[in-house]
């Protein structure tokens, strides 16, 4: 079978390709060459593809998005209705937002910050002991990445909520459905975002969902930057219904340098780090399911266009 590596973002595609053939011996690995397309390509392993991908292989009948997102492959206008879109579904990325998340949460809650300017004024003045029960943590999503920083806050004994579509369970959290938003703003001080982008999703974290939140809120937001609305942010800290936002997703990416985000003194600003595909656990996965897909057997992860996710 033919597989194909296009990733218009990756820095070293060989690596990858490489990776995916030593995983995929009975298979050729090939760098998607644009100028000079086979054209027999079955599988596609992508990030953020070149949009003629689709036209020049027609006989592509699985996609394997690098990310957990797929968002931006959904918004490709020739993608086929009838290719297979598959979604990393870990890779490694659970574990990195969980620290990302515990980290920020962390900080705030420890006031650790404030420790760099009292060192800078060689002051030794210990902040208040930290109340958690004053610290409640509301997760934005009960997929894979949502339940483990779930779980990853719920382990250091922070109050913990998520709020998904089926409202199941998560150990050691409380489980919210997609009827009881408010109820779930509302026993929400620091709110992590993680969800998929959809039309439903886009702009959800705006002065109106903020205005629900507990006093003295702090955002983390890990998923996408569509799902923010920068101005809304902006006059929330602004006006104090916001503490402070770490913020790992932009609608523009690299975030231009005019943006006011990066200056902010309580934003905190990284370049879509949170969570990365591993290589080796990515390879592994998507190996993984072109065996499956050979062997006729079904395959977890795939997307469901009507969600989006
Ligand atoms: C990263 O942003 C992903 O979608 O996995």
């Amino acid at each position: 079978m033919e597989i194909v590596f296009a990733s218009r973002h990756d820095s070293d595609p060989l690596q990858w390709v490489q990776a995916l053939q030593a995983a995929l011996p009975e298979h050729n690995v090939s760098l998607w060459d644009g100028e000079a397309p086979s054209g027999q390509a079955q599988v596609a392993v992508v990030w953020a593809p070149p949009a003629e991908l689709f036209a020049r292989e027609p006989q592509l009948t699985h996609v394997f998005n690098l990310g957990a997102g797929v968002d931006a492959l959904l918004r490709l206008p020739d993608l086929p209705a009838d290719i297979t879109l598959v979604r990393m579904e870990d890779g490694g990325m659970a574990v990195q937002m969980a620290e990302y998340v515990l980290h920020y949460l962390i900080r705030e809650s420890r006031d650790l910050g404030r420790y760099a300017s009292l060192q800078s004024q060689a002051c030794w003045q210990p902040q208040a002991d930290i109340d958690r029960a004053a610290w409640p943590v509301g997760v934005m999503g009960g997929g894979v990445m949502g339940r483990r920083v779930a779980q990853a806050c719920a382990a250091l004994d922070y109050p913990v909520s998520v709020w998904s579509r089926s409202g199941q369970p998560v150990a050691g959290a409380q489980a919210f459905g997609q009827e009881q938003l408010s109820d779930f703003l509302a026993n929400t001080r620091v709110l992590v975002n993680v969800l998929p982008l959809t039309a439903a999703t886009q702009g959800i974290l705006s002065c109106t969902l903020f205005q629900h939140l507990q006093a003295d809120a702090y955002l983390i937001n890990i998923a996408r930057g569509g799902h923010l609305v920068d101005a809304d942010l902006l006059e929330a800290l602004e006006n104090g219904r916001l503490r402070g936002a770490a913020l790992d997703a932009f609608v523009q990416e690299p975030l231009p340098k005019e943006h006011p985000f990066w200056a902010h003194p309580r934003i905190q600003v990284t370049p879509h780090v949170a969570g990365a595909s591993l290589m080796a656990m990515t390879v592994n996965q998507i190996a993984g399911k072109v065996h499956a897909m050979t062997r006729g057997e079904p395959i977890s992860g795939v997307v469901n266009r009507a969600r989006g996710y």
